[in-house]
């Protein structure tokens, strides 16, 4: 199993992922808003026998109080095929993404 960004010839594989392990069209079109409203920072996919099976997405996002506001990444959707699932890739995907978003200095990441 690989974990790997996203390249753009993965889109498809990537909606269909999240349409199937959700039982709805809902994230994959979330996915898709959100590529249209930022660019994502981090989009990783996890690779089995040259397949997609798995997809994490990082999105920025601001956090603002009265007083002030400070970066931070948003960690929606995650999902993993169901055929895949219960082996450990939604960890190694949740891992590798935190590992990234440390390495690009994001300390806060929230979770949907
Ligand atoms: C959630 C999901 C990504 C987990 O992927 P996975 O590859 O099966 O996960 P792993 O095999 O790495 O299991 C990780 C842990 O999460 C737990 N887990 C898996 N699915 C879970 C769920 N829906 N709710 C709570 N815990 C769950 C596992 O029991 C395991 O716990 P353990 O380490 O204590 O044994 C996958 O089940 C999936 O795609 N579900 C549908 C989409 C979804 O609900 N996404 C999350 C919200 S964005």
């Amino acid at each position: 199993m690989l974990i790997r960004s996203e390249r753009s010839e993965d889109r498809q594989a990537i909606a269909a992922i999240h349409t199937e392990a959700f039982g709805r069209p809902d994230k994959a079109a979330l996915v898709a808003a959100l590529r249209g409203l930022a660019e994502p920072t981090l989009s990783l996919v996890a690779e089995a026998d040259s397949r997609v099976v798995g997809h994490i997405l990082f999105t920025p996002v601001t956090i603002r109080s009265a007083t002030s506001s400070s970066p931070a990444l948003a960690l929606a959707p995650l999902a993993v095929l169901s055929a895949h699932q219960g082996s450990g890739i939604g960890s190694d995907l949740v891992r590798s993404g935190l590992d990234a978003c440390g390495c690009l200095s994001q300390s806060v990441v929230f979770v949907l």
